[in-house]
């Protein structure tokens, strides 16, 4: 993960930071003193500037669907252009976040590693010539699909460089940074994997005989990356597989709790299926580890999952007796930067960059379809598009607690306009709230205070 031969001089994306306004050491200086400093204005005439006066264009499950429903070449060429400039948009506005922290934590080694990632990303995306044939759109799913592999480390790195700049950034401004930062880094892995399945799909279409026009008969249960159907109680049933697996290897020969899952057992809902499984198999980690930790029983009581089905909701219950959260932990439950992470911060840092550098931990840290092999024409069964994220669990070191499952979580629930919650019955267990929008109509969440636009 260590970024070789970084020089902060010869940095492009750091060079920006030198306009007329922060001329060589005295404002870094300044600046690494300052952890109140405020980005000074910037010159319109700059190219970033430019990209960060565009809104961004946000989008919503129904209308991804409906979108991708109907596609034609035409189609597909309109969603590459959607993508060609939204992309470099929404990279520009966290490129402008990023500028904003104070020097000194701006050039720890791990933001500076995310910041060059998002440069060099957001260079090669604005220079994407408008995309008019099948051709051109082949060309930029290259592009995007590079993109995402190189981005694979974003979140360790994010996780660890956090976790670093304390003595410059207040937790709280912290949390919100990786708030931002995190909820847009979903946002445009959506749009770019929603465009490469579309592609897949409209390639594949193509390539069969009886192939229609229209790409995607309308019956069709999954739509790019969206499936439609998604069954409450196969995902919970999934992961609760998965969940017991990584934890009969954390934990060896214990014994593990069994999920019971009631309720509006046929509920389905639009979704994409990584997004929920992830939210899901952390907590249904949570509380098997909260369980087994408190070595009480060798038969456990069970988990205890209650699926609830409203006219606009999907609501998800995980209770567990696992006696509940300590009270020390409590308050930092959502926090990326502050309590227990802050007290793991030696033995994380010496344990995770050797996790991180391996393809295990970046497929956990990351759940949107990393480890795709994304290319035009060659996509991925449905079955196996369900199944990334529990890769992606079941791939994770299984004794690993980086502290930002729960967080990570959250951030996930509330991108598609639901919640999460957690309560603590002291002494007895924890019940956790997930609550999903269910018509799929609500656009993505993307900021996280008035200030902080998309
Ligand atoms: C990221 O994964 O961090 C991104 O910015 C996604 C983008 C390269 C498509």
């Amino acid at each position: 993960m260590r970024v070789t031969g970084w020089a902060p001089v010869a940095s492009p994306g750091l060079l920006m930071l030198r306009g007329p306004h922060r001329k060589g050491n005295a404002v870094a200086a300044a600046t690494s003193r300052s952890p109140q400093y405020v980005a000074p204005p910037w010159r319109p005439s700059s190219i970033l500037d430019e990209w960060v006066q565009r809104e961004v264009r946000p989008i919503s499950l129904r209308q991804l669907t409906f979108f991708g429903r109907t596609l034609t070449q035409d189609r597909l060429i309109q969603g590459a252009n959607y993508a060609r400039l939204e992309l470099p948009t929404r990279i520009a506005h966290r490129l402008r976040n990023m500028q904003t922290l104070p020097y000194s934590a701006l050039k720890n080694r791990h933001i500076a590693h995310v910041y060059e990632l998002y440069y060099t990303a957001f260079e090669r995306f604005r220079k994407v010539p408008e995309v008019r044939t099948l051709e051109d759109n082949d060309k930029y799913c290259e592009v995007l699909v590079q993109c995402l592999q190189e981005h694979l480390s974003v979140i360790p790195s994010l996780g660890m460089g956090v976790l670093e700049i304390q003595d410059s950034v207040s937790s709280e401004e912290c949390d919100r940074f990786m708030t931002t930062l995190l909820r847009s880094r979903i946002s445009r892995r959506v749009i770019a994997e929603q465009h490469l399945a579309l592609t897949e799909t409209f390639h594949s279409a193509w390539h069969f005989p009886n192939a229609k026009k229209s790409a995607m008969a309308p019956e069709d249960d999954f739509v790019g990356e969206i499936f439609l159907k998604c069954s409450a109680k196969e995902i919970i049933e999934t992961c609760a597989a998965t969940a017991t697996e990584l934890m009969s290897k954390a934990y060896g020969p214990v014994a593990i709790p069994r999920v019971a899952i009631k309720g509006h057992l046929d509920t389905t809902f639009p979704y994409i299926p990584s997004h929920i499984e992830y939210i899901i198999g952390e907590l249904l980690r949570n509380s098997m580890q909260g369980v087994i930790e408190q070595r009480q029983s060798s038969s456990p009581k069970p988990i205890e999952v209650l699926i609830c089905e409203a006219a606009q909701s999907v609501i998800i219950r995980v209770s567990d007796q696992g006696g509940g959260i300590d009270r020390a932990i409590l308050p930092y439950l959502w926090s990326f930067a502050k309590g227990p992470r802050r007290n793991m911060r030696l033995q994380n840092l010496e344990q995770v960059p050797k996790l991180a550098g391996t393809m295990q931990e970046l497929r956990w840290a990351d759940s949107t379809g990393p480890d795709r092999s994304h290319s035009p024409g060659s996509g991925p069964s449905s079955g196996e598009k369900s199944g990334s994220s529990l890769t992606a669990l079941s791939s994770r070191p299984p004794d690993l607690r980086l502290g930002m499952g729960l967080p990570m979580s959250k951030i996930y629930a509330e991108y598609w306009a639901g919640s999460l919650e957690v309560h603590s019955l002291e002494g007895y267990g924890v019940d956790a709230f997930l609550q999903i929008s269910k018509l799929g109509n609500r656009n993505e969440v993307l900021s996280t205070r008035a200030t902080m636009d998309a």
